[in-house]
C-alpha cells in the first residue's frame, strides 16, 4: 500500500507530496480510513527522562510541524511523536521550492524556515488528539525575532504548551533560521538556558507537573564544540538532549541532482556524522544527561549502532519518508 502511495506522491514536487500526505492524514485518523496505516509494532518498554514509552522509536520534528496528524502517526506505532518546529507567531518560511528528495541517496534537503501555524494553533491540534502516549512539542523563534530576543520567543511558546506536552524541544539547530545555531555556543547557551530553566521551575509550580527540557543540536560541530556544549547542558540541568538535526554539508550527494541546492540535508548521507556526534556527547556528558538519537537511522543496524553509540531512545523522519510505516516495525522488532 505505502509503496503504491509513494510511486504516485514521488511524481510529484516534494512539498505538493507532503502537503498531501498531510492532509490525508489529518481527514482519515480516527475513521475506518485509518486502517490503511494502522499496524501493530512490537512491545519494547522503555524509560527516557522519567517518561514510559512503550517502544523506543519516535516521529522526529517536522513532519508534522502543527500537530495536526498525532492520532494517525500513532496509529502507525511510534513509541513517542515529536511535533513542531512550531514559534509564537504564525510563519510562511521561505520561499518555495524548498524541500528537495535526492532518492538515489535516501537523502532530504530542506530549507522552509519553519513554516507553522504558530503556537496557539498547535496547542488546539494538541487538545483535539485522542493520543495519550509521549508528546514532544518542539519550540523556535520567529524569523523576524532579533538573535538577542530569541529567549522571548522560547518563553512565550514554552508557557503555551507547558500543559500540553510530555517534553519539551529547544530547538537552536535548524539551519534554516538565520543565527539560530549561534546559540549553541558559549554564553549565548548558557543564558538561554538559564532562562528555559527558570521558567521550567515557574510552570512546573503552576501546573503541578516537571516537564522535561530537551535541547536540540546541529551535526556541524568540533569535537570542542561539542565539549562546550555538553558543560553547558550539564551546568543548566536539562532533562536531555537530541542529536541531530539537518547538516549543511554535502558529504555523500556530491553530483546529484538538488545537491547544491541550500538548506540542511538529512537521511542515509546523515548517518555516520549523527553517529559520531553521538558518541562524541555520550562520552563528554558520561552519562549524566541522556541523549535522543536521530539522524541517518535508516535501519535495524544503524538504530542499533546509535543505542551502541550511547543514545537511549531514538527518532526518524527521513528515512520513514522512504522506507514509510514498515520501517518503525523493522526498527523496533530488530534492536
Ligand atoms: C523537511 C524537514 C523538515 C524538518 N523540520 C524540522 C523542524 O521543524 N524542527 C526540527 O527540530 N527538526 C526538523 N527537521 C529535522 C529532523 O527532525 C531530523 O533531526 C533530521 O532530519 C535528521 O533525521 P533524519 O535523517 O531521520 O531525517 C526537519 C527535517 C526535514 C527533512
Amino acid at each position: 500500500m505505502y509503496w503504491l502511495a509513494q510511486k504516485l506522491l514521488f511524481n510529484l514536487d516534494a512539498e505538493v507530496s507532503h502537503d498531501l500526505t498531510i492532509n490525508f492524514l489529518k481527514r482519515s485518523q480516527n475513521t475506518p480510513l485509518q486502517g490503511l496505516y494502522q499496524q501493530s509494532v512490537a512491545n519494547k518498554p522503555c524509560q527516557f527522562v522519567g517518561l514510559d514509552l512503550p517502544n523506543p522509536l519516535g516521529l522526529a520534528a517536522g513532519l508534522d510541524k502543527n500537530g495536526e496528524c498525532i492520532d494517525a502517526f500513532a496509529a502507525m506505532g511510534f513509541g513517542f511523536i515529536e511535533v513542531g518546529t512550531v514559534t509564537p507567531k504564525p510563519q510562511a518560511g521561505n520561499d518555495k521550492p524548498r524541500l528537495f528528495r535526492l532518492k538515489d541517496a535516501q537523502a532530504i534537503i530542506n530549507r522552509m524556515g519553519f513554516n507553522n501555524k504558530g503556537v496557539d494553533y498547535l496547542v488546539e491540534q494538541v487538545k483535539q488528539a485522542q493520543y495519550k502516549g509521549v508528546l514532544g512539542i518542539n519550540i523556535g523563534k520567529n524569523k523576524v525575532t532579533p538573535e538577542e530576543q530569541a529567549l522571548d520567543d522560547y518563553l512565550i511558546c514554552m508557557r503555551k504548551v507547558y500543559e500540553h506536552a510530555s517534553y519539551i524541544t529547544i530547538n537552536i539547530s535548524s539551519p534554516n533560521t538565520p543565527g539560530l545555531r549561534n546559540l549553541q555556543y558559549g554564553e549565548a547557551l548558557e543564558a538561554l538556558l538559564a532562562g528555559i530553566k527558570t521558567e521550567q521551575q515557574v510552570l512546573r509550580d503552576k501546573h503541578g507537573k516537571q516537564v522535561p527540557v530537551l535541547v536540540k543540536i546541529a551535526p556541524d560541530l568540533t569535537n570542542e564544540e561539542i565539549l562546550g556544549i555538553a558543560d553547558s547542558l550539564k551546568k543548566s540541568q536539562v532533562e536531555g538532549v537530541i542529536a541531530t538535526n539537518t547538516t549543511i554539508t554535502r558529504e555523500g550527494v556530491e553530483g546529484l541532482r538538488w545537491a547544491k541546492e541550500a538548506g540542511g540535508l538529512s537521511g542515509s548521507p546523515l548517518t555516520q556524522k549523527s553517529q559520531s556526534v553521538t558518541e562524541q556527547l555520550a562520552e563528554a556528558l558520561a552519562g549524566e544527561i541522556p541523549i535522543m538519537g536521530v539522524g541517518g537511522i535508516d535501519s535495524a543496524d544503524a538504530a542499533k549502532n546509535r543505542l551502541a553509540a550511547g543514545a537511549q531512545v531514538l527518532q526518524v523522519y527521513s528515512s520513514f519518508i522512504y522506507q514509510g510505516p514498515q520501517l518503525i516495525k523493522d526498527i523496533v522488532e530488530g534492536i
